[in-house]
């Protein structure tokens, strides 16, 4: 079960603080850290109870560890513990109204009607004991995030565990508050760009209007317009901090899989949440068309594009990858795309079956034709204006893709409702 963000939030005290679970006292765990894991990349696990992380613990089973320091009130996601037993959950009233949030969303929740137990990845799973449902938010955790194993008594052995649940989003706009808080407007893509034809371009509306203040404490002032950052609600309330970027030119890549830049292969990490990034700036869906174009591999022209990766404490470790963007170059991509798309629409003449079309020259339909036209003119008028974002740019170079090729292949695309035949299919020799 998910309850949206909005009705969540409106359950929750004024002061904004969610009250299921303890939040840590201090903004970094008075410990030492034993180990750092980046779930899924690398030779890390899939879950922090794998196996390989025995030595870690004193029970010599992470699994029993891991259960060991949930029971102990030591298991934390941004900074908040999860409730150690039920009978400690069942004491508080936001826990059996709302649930233990992470980032506002329930992930661990009873339901009292049927007296049922859900946990994991968004409470999306049901459990047979209070026990298995917060076990399991701690094996839900997604890739590419890190999760920290910490030594409080000097014994050498983990007994407090702090997992980061960050997810992505564009910066736009900074506004820095008279109160001094800070807000993050993500871009106003879906509202300025929506066509009949068009899907969800965000999954989420957390930053699309005035968005949470972040307290100027919980934000990285290196943040600025055209980055990608990362968000969460910590113990402090809502944080943010700049994703790290690798800039460099865009070798290859493939969709949920990897993303090569400048010679460097950086895997993908499955579930991370793009949700407040444009779909066009995700890095499957950012490949699709940048190779749909042929721009990717291209050192003679060195239009660099840069890579967002999640920050990690371990320097051999790497975290997921949030997004892609092709800053201060998104105007010149775009161009080379209209340019192609351009000719494509050229070479064609409108028809209804082709019947008065010769042999040796292409027709399309009406619809086709007028799809295609009307986005070159999007894209057209983003690059006219001096003020397009980067995102909006990169935005229309996508939306051009799916135009010419389709939406069939592409994973972002179909999910996100984008349905478009592909001109290129639509395409056919004249029986004249
Ligand atoms: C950092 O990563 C290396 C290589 O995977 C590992 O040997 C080391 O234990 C890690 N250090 C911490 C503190 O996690
Ligand atoms: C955790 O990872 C281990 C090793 O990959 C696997 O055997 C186990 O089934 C996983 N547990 C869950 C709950 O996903
Ligand atoms: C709780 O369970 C009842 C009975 O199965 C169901 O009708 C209801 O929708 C559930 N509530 C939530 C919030 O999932
Ligand atoms: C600070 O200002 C912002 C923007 O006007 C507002 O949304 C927020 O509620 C204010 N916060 C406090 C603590 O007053
Ligand atoms: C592209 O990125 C590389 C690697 O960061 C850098 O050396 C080079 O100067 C960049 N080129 C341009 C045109 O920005
Ligand atoms: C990239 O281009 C170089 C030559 O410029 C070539 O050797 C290499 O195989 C290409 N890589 C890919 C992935 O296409
Ligand atoms: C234009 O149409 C011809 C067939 O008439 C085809 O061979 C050629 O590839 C097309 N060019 C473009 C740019 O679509
Ligand atoms: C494009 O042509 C196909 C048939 O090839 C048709 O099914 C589709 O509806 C057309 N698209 C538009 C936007 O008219
Ligand atoms: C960009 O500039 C155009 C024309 O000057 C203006 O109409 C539009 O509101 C501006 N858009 C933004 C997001 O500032």
């Amino acid at each position: 079960m998910r309850l949206a963000n909005a009705s969540v939030l409106a359950m929750l005290p004024a002061s904004g603080l969610a009250a299921c679970g303890t939040a840590y006292e201090g903004s970094q765990i008075d410990g030492t850290l034993i180990h750092s894991v980046v779930i899924d990349m690398g030779t890390d696990a899939a879950n922090i109870t794998a196996t390989q992380y025995d030595p870690y613990f004193k029970q010599g089973s992470a699994l029993k560890g891991v259960k060991a320091v949930i029971e102990d009130s030591q298991f934390y996601i941004n900074l908040w513990a999860i409730p150690g037993t039920e009978s400690a959950f069942k004491k508080v009233s936001q826990c059996l109204s709302g649930g233990y949030l992470v980032n506002q969303v329930p992930w661990l929740y009873y339901n009292s009607t049927a007296a049922t137990w859900w946990g994991g990845y968004e409470a999306e799973t049901e459990a047979s004991s209070y026990e298995a449902a917060a076990l399991s938010v701690a094996t839900g955790l997604i890739a590419g995030l890190e999760v920290r194993f910490w030594d409080t008594n000097g014994d050498g052995y983990t007994d407090l565990i702090d997992a980061d649940y960050l997810e992505g989003v564009t910066i736009d706009t900074i506004t820095h508050n008279a109160n001094s808080t800070y807000s993050i407007y993500r871009g106003n893509i879906d509202v300025a760009n929506k066509t009949p034809y068009e899907g969800t371009v965000f999954d989420a509306d957390l930053f699309s209007g005035a968005g949470p203040a972040i307290p100027a404490s919980n934000f990285d002032t290196t943040i600025q317009s055209g980055d990608v950052a990362l968000f969460w609600y910590g113990n402090q309330g809502w944080a943010m901090k700049r994703a790290e970027d690798v800039v460099g030119i865009f070798i290859d890549g493939e969709d949920h899989t990897s993303y090569d830049v400048g010679g460097v292969t950086y895997g993908d990490a499955m579930r991370f949440s793009r949700d407040n990034l444009p779909i066009s700036n995700r890095p499957g869906e950012f490949t699709d068309a940048q190779k749909f174009f042929k721009l990717t591999n291209d050192t003679a022209a060195g239009l660099n594009v840069s890579l967002w990766l999640v920050p990690v404490t371990n320097t051999t470790n790497r975290g997921g990858p949030v997004g892609m963007t092709s800053d201060g170059h998104s105007r010149d991509f775009l161009a080379k795309a209209v340019a192609q798309a351009q000719a494509q629409l050229n070479n064609v003449t409108v028809s209804t079956n082709g019947a008065n079309v010769p042999s040796t020259q292409e027709w399309v339909n009406q619809g086709n034709y007028t799809q295609l036209h009307e986005a070159i003119a999007r894209a057209n008028l983003a690059l006219s204006l001096a003020n397009s974002s980067s995102f909006l740019l990169d935005y229309q170079t996508y939306v051009l893709y799916l135009t010419l090729y389709g939406t069939s292949d592409d994973i972002g695309a179909e999910s996100a409702d984008f349905t478009f035949t592909g001109f290129e299919k639509a395409v056919q020799l004249g029986s004249a």
